[in-house]
């Protein structure tokens, strides 16, 4: 992973939808911003240690710009607020490399888009490279209100008739339904959801009890609830040889800190994989969003911000 940081100039600030702001990056040293493909995002330091991953919403063509859409949402853990209130035009930030956790399946025959609320942002880099391709693709985006979604106009005069918006109060027949949009349910077809935490489990069981497999639903979470309590156990960091006492009600990354042993970490709620480690012995007790079931199953990495042991002894690479 490069953990390079990038020096860019917000270039433009406007307020779309109900709360979101729309935010164009540009290189602050004339260089070329680094390439990104569909569904990838950049970690934003907004300033007193507060990161933050936001998905590049921009056509991954159109590289000399990155664009993010940032909802204000004074209930989360102060990222948004800060940033609405302090990110204006002309000022220089520091962003990461683009990361790609997220992309397009390149076998698809078929891709269905499925964007609820600020959601929407990695779907609409999605829908452009599809375009570009000719592929076979839906887009449908789910908000409360009707304008209460940005970049709705852009959506219409760029991908026509497959958009499809879908608003909360307007009525029965235009409501988001999993068990409509993914029929036939087709091997080659594949799902992407993104959006709050309930819309996307609500949208990944439907199409799993609908029978697409897992490897055909593919997800992004912006942040999630996660218990992070549970038994004490050990934790040997091979690399280090320290051996930690995990308490409780603390966290992997929390003791190892402790401990004077550093673990990098962004969202600490288990979506963005900043802090995942190799596991070289013991078994994991998984509570992230981010390893795919197959990748918890394996048991060989783990999030340590928020995962713990099933086993009394975890050996970890750090
Ligand atoms: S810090 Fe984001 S997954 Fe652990």
């Amino acid at each position: 992973m490069n953990n390079e940081l990038v020096d860019v100039i917000v270039k433009s600030r406007t307020e779309q939808g109900a709360g979101v702001a729309v935010i164009e990056l540009v290189s602050a040293d004339g260089k070329p911003l680094p390439p990104f493909s569909a569904g990838a995002h950049i970690d934003v330091h907004i300033g007193d240690d507060l990161i933050r991953q936001y998905s590049l919403c921009s056509d991954p063509v159109s590289s000399d710009i990155y664009r993010i859409g940032v909802l204000r949402d004074p209930k989360s853990r102060g990222g948004s607020v800060k940033l609405h209130a302090e990110f204006s035009e002309q000022q220089i930030i520091s962003i990461s490399f683009p990361r790609n956790h997220f992309p397009l399946n390149e076998n698809a025959q078929k891709s269905i888009l499925a964007g609820g609320g600020i959601g929407i942002t990695p779907m609409i880099a999605m829908a452009y490279t599809l375009l570009r391709k000719n592929e076979d693709f839906e887009l449908h985006y789910c908000t409360r209100t009707k304008g209460a979604g940005a970049f709705e106009q852009e959506l219409v005069d760029t991908f026509g008739k497959r958009v499809v918006f879908h608003h909360d109060d307007e009525g029965k027949s235009q409501l988001f339904s999993p068990q409509t949009t993914f029929k036939p349910v087709d091997v080659n077809t594949h799902i992407y959801v993104c959006g709050p935490t309930g819309f996307m489990d609500w949208v990944i069981s439907s199409a799993s009890e609908m029978g697409y497999l897992p490897a055909q639903i593919h997800s992004e979470y912006f942040n999630a609830q996660v218990d992070k309590t549970g038994e004490s156990f050990e934790v040997y960091c091979e690399q280090s040889d320290v051996t930690v006492m995990v308490g409780s009600d603390e966290t992997i990354a929390r003791a190892l800190r402790k401990a004077g042993i550093k673990v990098n970490m962004s969202c600490e709620e288990g979506v963005c994989g900043t802090c995942i480690t190799d596991v070289l012995e013991g078994e994991p007790e998984h509570r992230d969003h981010f390893l795919t079931d197959e990748e918890k199953a394996d048991n060989d990495q783990m999030a340590l911000c928020c995962s713990r042991a099933k086993s009394s002894r975890l050996v970890i690479d750090l």
